[in-house]
């Protein structure tokens, strides 16, 4: 097992990855002493695994809550049925949150464990690779609102992440190749080493080779904690996070949040940003054609047909990093290193879409 160590001003948590990181779930429920524990998951992956959950953490007597898939329960009225629940069922201030789920249930029941009686703890033990990756760690918690993504939600960083990766066997490949994006981001925007063994590894990792697969998390990983532990509040450092996220997120808003899985919207943000680094003669060629071929081999991505580059420049505007107006843009430099830049023409968007509709991916 790896473990890592978020460390901030306000919060300190481990994350563990490996098949023994349930364990670890038991084992501080049972130091923390709660009221009683509610698991929050969802069918599909409580019927997977929910035996073996309860057998690694010994959470017998937790009770469990199912929230329906997809990202539509990551919704107001997703935090009431949820809420609810927890009422009747009769949780109270010392009550814990366990999320055996994806950054969907993630997000949600992190969101209502944060104001529920004004807070109780949650523990995440994240079942897909971006939330292995990402969502699981940092504490960012939320819903969307049918105008714009996550624009309601919470700094409240989870009590002990657990990442194990068997669980990634049961996704379908489509959602597990949606993770991958997300790591390759983490490559792109700070760690060259993590882009080249993602290039380097892609059948192994594609295959799930268990030998591979606790490493390639922990790195990618480790990405989203250093960045968390020298930037919690989402200042400048925080948000090179986002990279790909401007026009992925312009994407799943255009698209009713039904085409695309988060990490698809989130490969062609990249390849758009990509070129427009490109373009502005910001980023080398070369650098731009290995960060393009690497993000094609982990395709197909569903297509962009039906939705046009002035749809997504509308929506731009709605995107949290919009600040007095102003869009700001996470463009790489080289492999390894990103700039926020906050003037990019939309001819310059325009143009970047219709290259990488052309892109054979
Ligand atoms: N809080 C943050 O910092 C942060 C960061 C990145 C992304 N996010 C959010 O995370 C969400 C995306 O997360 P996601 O990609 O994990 O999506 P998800 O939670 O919807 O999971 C994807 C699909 O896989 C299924 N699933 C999950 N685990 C499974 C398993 N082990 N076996 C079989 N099926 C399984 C789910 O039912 C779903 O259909 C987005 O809403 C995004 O905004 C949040
Ligand atoms: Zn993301």
């Amino acid at each position: 097992m790896i473990q890592l160590r978020v460390q901030t001003g306000t919060s300190s948590y481990t994350i563990s990855v490996g098949n023994r990181a349930w364990q670890e779930v038991g084992r501080f429920c049972r130091r923390e002493k709660y009221s009683s524990v509610f698991i929050v998951t969802e069918s599909r992956i409580w019927r997977a695994w929910g035996r073996k959950f309860l057998q690694a953490t010994g959470l017998h007597s937790a009770s469990v809550i199912l929230v329906p898939p997809g990202e539509r329960s990551k919704s107001l009225a997703g935090v009431k049925a949820l809420a609810q629940k927890l009422v009747k069922r009769r949780a109270d201030r010392e009550s814990a949150v366990v999320v055996l789920g994806g950054g969907v249930v993630g997000d949600l029941a992190g969101f209502v464990a944060s104001i529920y009686m004004r807070g109780i703890d949650t523990i995440q033990a994240p079942t897909t690779m971006v939330a292995q990756i990402d969502s699981a760690i940092g504490g960012k918690t939320g819903v969307n609102l049918p105008e714009a993504k996550n624009m309601l939600g919470t700094l409240t960083p989870p009590r002990l992440v657990a990442a194990n990766p068997e669980v990634l066997g049961s996704l379908s490949p489509r959602a597990y190749r949606s993770g991958l994006y997300e790591a390759v981001k983490h490559g792109i925007i700070q760690d060259p080493r993590l882009f080249h063994f993602i290039r380097e590894n892609l059948k192994p990792i594609l295959a799930q080779d268990p030998k591979i697969m606790d490493r390639l998390i922990a790195w990618a990983a480790g990405v989203k904690v250093r960045v968390v532990n020298r930037d919690e509040r989402e200042s400048d450092l925080r948000r090179i996070l986002n990279f790909g996220h401007t026009l992925g997120h312009a994407l799943e808003a255009a698209t009713h949040y039904r085409r695309f899985l988060h990490g698809e919207a989130v490969g062609w943000g990249m390849l758009l940003a990509n070129r427009i680094a490109e373009e502005k003669k910001m980023l080398p060629p070369t650098e731009a054609r290995k960060i393009e071929e690497l993000i094609c081999s982990l395709g197909p991505l569903p297509s962009l047909q039906g939705i046009t580059s002035r749809q997504l420049v509308a929506l731009l505007g709605r995107d949290k990093k919009t600040v007095r107006g102003v869009v700001h843009w996470i463009l790489s430099e080289r492999i390894g290193s990103v700039r926020i830049v906050t003037r990019v023409a939309n001819t310059l968007i325009e143009k970047a879409f219709r290259d990488v509709a052309r892109l054979p991916v």
